[in-house]
């Protein structure tokens, strides 16, 4: 199902309209279900069976639990755990100004656990620290904040920046750091999100390792029932804009094409679609859709988008090793 976030599509649309429209839509799969799985895991479940923001704490440990949220670049990990957020009305972001359980933060390439305390500690409203303050210093600052500001649950996002080896980098210190944010005065539910060198990084230490169970973000098979999910998203967005699929493989071509990473797929379904908007067509052509996918790859002598059956076309690109 595709679901409206901001914008709303009206009948009689302009192009530039639909275009804004297209560009804001989330493309709900089944991981977004199995993530709010896995935070019903981190959560209490009130007697209603509602999630509740309140993490669940070991009673003979008084720890929280953790989650790695695991996939390529651009397989959809920020996007999906926004979204979800964003969705479930028991977690509000806070910010300096705003309150809210929920802190997400996102490491940038060259941060240090030491400059991510800060970093927190400034997202919830204390911007003096010390800059000569130790990491231990730094991390009871923005710990003793998120207890003040009442946080929960914390998302970090892009966590294996911090796990960059060099000098002056503290890869086992941050390490540490993930397992004792479940730990102390204040626990809090923490989301790591980061590529494979994440889980890499973090199996060197079984301590953290088996408090964080991963969740990872696969591509899309084949004739999964993900891949039928996209291809009715595709359909309905391409319905709302005004358009048909003059071929009606072309959502399994785009996951071809894409080999299966979600991310990539929907964004390369959406520019077909603004392609054929901007062209003034009522139907999204396998012509435009190899436009458009030569534009942002190059030219190519053979595509998922040539005029074929798309049963013997596929057969013979696998056959051939095709790759974009
Ligand atoms: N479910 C989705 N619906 C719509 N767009 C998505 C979806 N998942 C990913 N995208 C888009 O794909 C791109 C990559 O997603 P992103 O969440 O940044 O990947 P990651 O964080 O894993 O590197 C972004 O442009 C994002 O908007
Ligand atoms: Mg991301």
């Amino acid at each position: 199902m595709t679901t409206t976030t901001t914008t709303t599509l009206t009948d009689g649309a302009t192009v530039p309209e639909k275009i804004e429209w297209l560009a804001d839509r989330y493309f709900r799969l089944d991981r977004d279900d199995a993530l709010i799985a896995r935070l019903s895991r981190l959560f209490v479940t009130d007697a209603e069976g509602e999630l509740t923001p309140r993490p669940k704490v070991d009673p003979l440990t008084g720890e929280t639990r953790g989650l790695m949220l695991l996939g390529d670049s651009g397989a959809g990990k920020s996007a999906l755990l926004k979204r979800t957020l964003r969705m479930l009305p028991m977690f509000g972001l806070v910010d300096r100004e705003i309150d809210g359980n929920t802190l997400y933060v996102t490491v940038p390439p060259e941060a240090t656990i030491k400059s991510l305390a800060a970093r927190i500690a400034k997202q919830l409203g204390y911007i003096d620290m010390n800059p000569r303050a130790k990491g231990h210093e730094a991390w009871d600052v923005a710990r003793h904040q998120m207890r003040k500001r009442g946080t929960s649950l914390l998302v970090i996002d892009e966590t294996h920046h911090l796990l960059r080896k060099g000098s002056g980098r503290d890869v086992e210190g941050a390490i540490q750091t993930m397992k004792s944010l479940l730990q102390g005065d204040w626990p809090v539910a923490t989301i790591v999100a980061g590529v494979d060198k994440l889980r890499d990084g973090v199996m060197t230490d079984p301590e953290t390792d088996r408090r964080f169970p991963k969740f990872q973000l696969t591509r899309i098979a084949e004739d999964s029932k993900e891949a039928h999910t996209f291809r009715r998203s595709l359909q309905l967005c391409a319905e709302k804009v005004g358009l048909s699929l003059e071929n009606e493989t072309l959502p399994e071509r785009v996951l071809f094409a894409e080999h299966g990473e979600p991310g990539r797929a929907i964004n390369l379904a959406k520019s077909i679609l603004v392609t054929s908007l901007e062209a003034g067509r009522t139907q999204v052509t396998l012509h435009d859709a190899y436009r458009t996918f030569a534009a942002a790859y190059g030219e190519m002598p053979t595509s998922p988008f040539a005029d074929a059956s798309w049963d013997a076309l596929r057969t013979s690109l696998t056959d051939a090793g095709w790759s974009r």
